[in-house]
């Protein structure tokens, strides 16, 4: 069975924010005033299992578990199991890595099959500025660690902020030429829309950092990928590893989008830039819970907008409640 939003799209993709909570406060993410709890009525594993069984009732392919930080879940590896037992074929997590090492074989065992790693900068300095306090060393062992269990491919996000990381963008490109590394270099996105003139200051396009990249190693080659996937990814000719752009700011892909997230809070949000939650508390509860699910699931991809909205004014949710 598929399941079609109003604009004909396939939903098959789920971001699941397992909490709210992260140990970095990146500049870009993370208000220091942000609350960081995991209240009562919080997404438990039996949530995730009845979830995720419904959604693959309805064809789901691929689970990225998202937070916050996703590691610090102490029931993460219960709820990629439970990912694995309902049969859900794609396993991801998106972390910035500070407990992968740690964590890393019991969440394989479980049945972990990849990972995407936040790494705004390889400069030690640049590093802990962006995240305040990250260790960038952390993020290597976690690479590293990945490969050690076979994780393939390993990618990473660095999101470009002017002013901060521009010097970082040809050793950071630098990094696929001789390792299978996919480097993503993201937009930012002004999710809680304060101070649109800062944010406009610190925005770079994707465009922009692509020209820099290519007057430094000559033109890219453009990959065929998945064209509901985010990034659009290029090569340096004869690297090992990958070079790709997400963008969503200067050139949206929400044509291709086939993504709903849930949050830790049990609502479903259909859009990633549109304050628009259906909560599905009730859904969880109900005496057919798998049954109630499907309903949920399938109001929330009725309400799935068209395009993400732009509108200038404060959201509700910022993005390390959302997992991005
Ligand atoms: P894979 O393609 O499965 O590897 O994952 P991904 O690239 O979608 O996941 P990741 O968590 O690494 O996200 C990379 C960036 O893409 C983050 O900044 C996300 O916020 C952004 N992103 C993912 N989905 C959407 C979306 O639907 N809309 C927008 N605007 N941005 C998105
Ligand atoms: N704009 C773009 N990407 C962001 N991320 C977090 N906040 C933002 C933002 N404001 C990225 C993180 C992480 C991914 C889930 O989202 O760097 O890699």
């Amino acid at each position: 069975m598929k399941l079609l939003d109003n604009y004909g799209r396939i939903i098959k993709d789920l971001r699941l924010s397992v909490t709210p909570r992260c140990n970095l406060h990146c500049l870009y993410c993370h208000p220091l005033d942000w609350e960081q709890s995991e209240p009562p009525g919080t997404l438990t594993v039996e949530d995730v299992r009845n979830f995720l069984a419904a959604m693959r009732l309805l064809g789901l392919e691929s689970v990225r578990f998202t937070g916050g930080e996703p590691l610090v879940r102490k029931e993460l590896s219960q709820m990629i199991e439970a990912a694995r037992e309902v049969g859900v074929p794609d396993i991801a997590i998106t972390t910035n890595g500070m407990l992968f090492k740690r964590k890393a074989k019991e969440l394989v065992g479980a049945g972990l099959g990849r990972i995407n790693l936040s790494m705004d900068a390889v400069t030690p300095e640049v590093f802990k500025t962006m995240t305040r306090g990250g260790d960038v060393k952390r993020v290597w062992e976690a690479i590293e660690t990945a490969w050690e269990l076979n994780l393939h491919p390993v990618k990473i996000n660095a999101v470009m902020i002017r002013g901060m990381n521009e010097a970082e963008v040809i050793p950071l490109a630098s990094l696929s030429l001789d390792k299978p590394l996919h480097v993503r270099f993201l937009e930012y996105m002004h999710l809680d829309n304060s101070n649109p003139e800062l944010y406009r200051a610190r925005f770079v396009a994707g465009a922009e950092t692509k020209a820099k990249i290519e007057a430094h190693f000559g033109p890219l080659q453009k990959l065929e990928t998945d064209p509901s996937a985010p990034a659009r990814v290029y090569q340096i000719p004869g690297a090992v590893g990958t070079i790709g752009f997400i963008n969503p700011v200067a050139e949206p892909f929400c044509s291709n989008c086939s993504r709903l997230r849930l949050t830790s809070d049990k609502k479903i949000r259909p859009c990633l830039l549109t304050d628009l939650e259906l909560d599905i508390a009730w859904a969880f509860e109900a005496e057919n819970s798998l049954e109630a699910l499907v309903d949920a699931i399938l109001l929330a991809t009725d309400r799935k907008p068209a395009f993400g909205n732009t509108l200038p004014k404060l959201r509700e949710r910022v993005m390390v409640g959302i997992g991005g």
